[in-house]
């Protein structure tokens, strides 16, 4: 089969990014159908002057997003989204002008303090979600950049500054969004705010006098349940399971808000397939409703290339993006960003003009040089190289101490999910037990997890662990284990598979 491309040779756009994207296009506008083979990689080379490497790579991150499948010998071939989804992303509509109007909200809403009880007595091998390697701040280059930023003149410190954020830094974050998360926005999409929980809040706000009802997914962020349940809406909480949120549990009645993490659900990790991702923005398209994404941890992808955001997928304009610098660069800047729909961002200025009148200008400006002179994308790869291998010492700790433990969301993010065997205490016990022992293990429905219902997972245990090193991340393994198996009798005192806890 021939496939049209129009690859530049020239563009600082890689080859394999190029050729990923536009297959993609050719698949969501309904040109390549669910079940047609792909050209082989060594055709595609040929055809267009590229190496079969560089093929094989964007076939690769096709695969890798469920956009086609390899059948072994046979190639690789599009695979089978519903074609209804495709037709009506195709066909999309933007929300006409009538539709939201936004309107400040006068609801005090709650901020997240971040640690339990406050962070004062952590233990010391603590697997406490989502928080970053203090060693691995780049301090130096920070100081240096800093120190520049005010040998400058102090005219920025006495002056206020745009309340949408420093020009800058919104174009920085915009050709970000666009290389690492398939998104085509511009610096006027991008709202600085103070960190992402104040983007949750700005969306909320934004399209509080459009919504009806509100959806989140359940179990959910705490930071989020926060926000919605300080909003004087009707909360549908929506299960998630192995693909993301349950789409088929979503409300038909129009005008919803809808809370997910497609890239790595909170907490559970999962990863959302793009069978739901094509049915979410089908439900909103349907239901005129509006989603936000929280995309909190995607800068950290261990095992394939970056995922394109729901955001990216969006045609409809219907998917408001909320970003955070504060697991990349540090909690600390209280830096994140709402990117909007073109159409709605005046109105979100204003909104964030209300609500804090912009942000503190020097963090901003430090920000936007440590990403303009391509420090933050040095920062990142070093970062993934610190955190894959205490990902991966933990993934091999649990499974040299338990059998066969059922662990989700691994592949990316700053921490995943152990469902504990029957047979174990409850969630809440361990993390009682473990602190115990000088462990910091969280119950899933503790900490910076909410669940609704209170049935999700008293059998989930969420683990952090990219403030741990390997060494003390196999130390506190080994102590839950001793200590499970000297409270619990259908434990075995060592693992059968090792020599036992070292
Ligand atoms: C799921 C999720 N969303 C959003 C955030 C936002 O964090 P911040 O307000 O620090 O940027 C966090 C922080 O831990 C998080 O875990």
């Amino acid at each position: 089969m021939e496939l049209t491309l129009a690859l530049d040779h020239g563009s600082s756009r890689s080859l394999q990014a190029q050729i990923f994207e536009q297959v993609r296009a050719l698949i969501l506008d309904g040109r390549l159908r669910a079940g047609m083979a792909l050209p082989p990689s060594r055709l595609l080379a040929e055809r267009f002057g590229i190496s079969r490497n560089t093929a094989l790579i964007a076939y690769e991150r096709l695969i890798s997003e469920g956009y086609a499948e390899a059948r072994g010998t046979a190639g690789v071939y599009v695979t089978s989204i519903p074609p209804d989804a495709l037709i009506l992303i195709r066909n999309a509509r933007r929300p006409d002008a009538s539709g939201p109007t936004p309107e400040a909200s006068s609801e005090p809403l709650l901020c997240f303090a971040g640690a339990p009880g406050g962070g004062g007595d952590r233990p010391a091998l603590d697997f406490w979600v989502g928080r970053s390697d203090a060693a691995s701040f780049p301090l130096k280059t920070w100081r240096r950049i800093v120190n520049r930023l005010l040998s400058g003149g102090s005219g920025y410190l006495t002056d206020y500054g745009d309340p949408a954020g420093l020009p800058e830094l919104r174009r920085a974050i915009a050709d970000h969004l666009g290389r690492a998360r398939g998104m085509t926005v511009t610096e006027d999409q991008i709202i600085v705010t103070a960190g992402g929980q104040e983007a949750l809040n700005l969306v909320l706000n934004l399209l509080q006098s459009h919504t009806r009802q509100l959806c989140i997914e359940n179990p959910c962020y705490l930071g989020a349940s926060m926000l919605f349940s300080g909003a004087s809406l009707a909360i549908h909480p929506i299960p998630v399971d192995e693909e993301g949120i349950r789409t088929d549990r979503l409300p038909t009645a129009r005008g919803s808000l809808l809370y997910v993490t497609p890239s790595h659900q909170f907490p559970t990790g999962v990863l959302m397939t793009l069978a739901r991702r094509l049915a979410l923005l089908r439900w909103a398209e349907e239901t005129d409703s509006f989603i936000v994404e929280d995309d909190y941890d995607s800068d950290f992808r261990y095992d394939g290339p970056p995922l394109t955001s729901l955001a990216g997928l969006d045609r409809s304009r219907r998917v408001f993006y909320a970003g955070t610098f504060s697991k990349s660069v540090g909690a600390g800047l209280r830096i994140g960003f709402a990117a909007t729909p073109r159409l709605m961002w005046d109105d979100a200025r204003l909104l964030k003009a209300r609500m804090s009148n912009g942000q503190s200008w020097l963090e901003q400006a430090a920000l936007a040089a440590f990403i303009n002179e391509g420090h933050f994308d040095r920062h990142l790869r070093r970062l993934r190289q610190v955190y894959k291998p205490r990902r991966d010492a933990l993934v091999a700790a649990l499974n040299e101490q338990f059998d066969a433990p059922r662990i989700s969301g691994a592949d990316s993010g700053l921490h995943l999910a152990w469902r504990l065997p029957r047979g174990f205490p409850s969630a809440r016990e361990v993390q009682v037990l473990a602190r115990e022992v000088g462990v910091g293990a969280y119950a899933l429905s503790s900490g910076a997890a909410f669940d609704f219902t209170g049935e999700a997972a008293e059998d989930t245990l969420v683990l952090g662990y990219s403030s741990l090193d390997e060494r003390q991340i196999a130390a506190a393994v080994s102590k839950l284990r001793l200590m499970l198996s000297s409270t619990a009798a259908s434990i075995p005192p060592f693992p059968q598979s090792s020599s036992g806890p070292r």
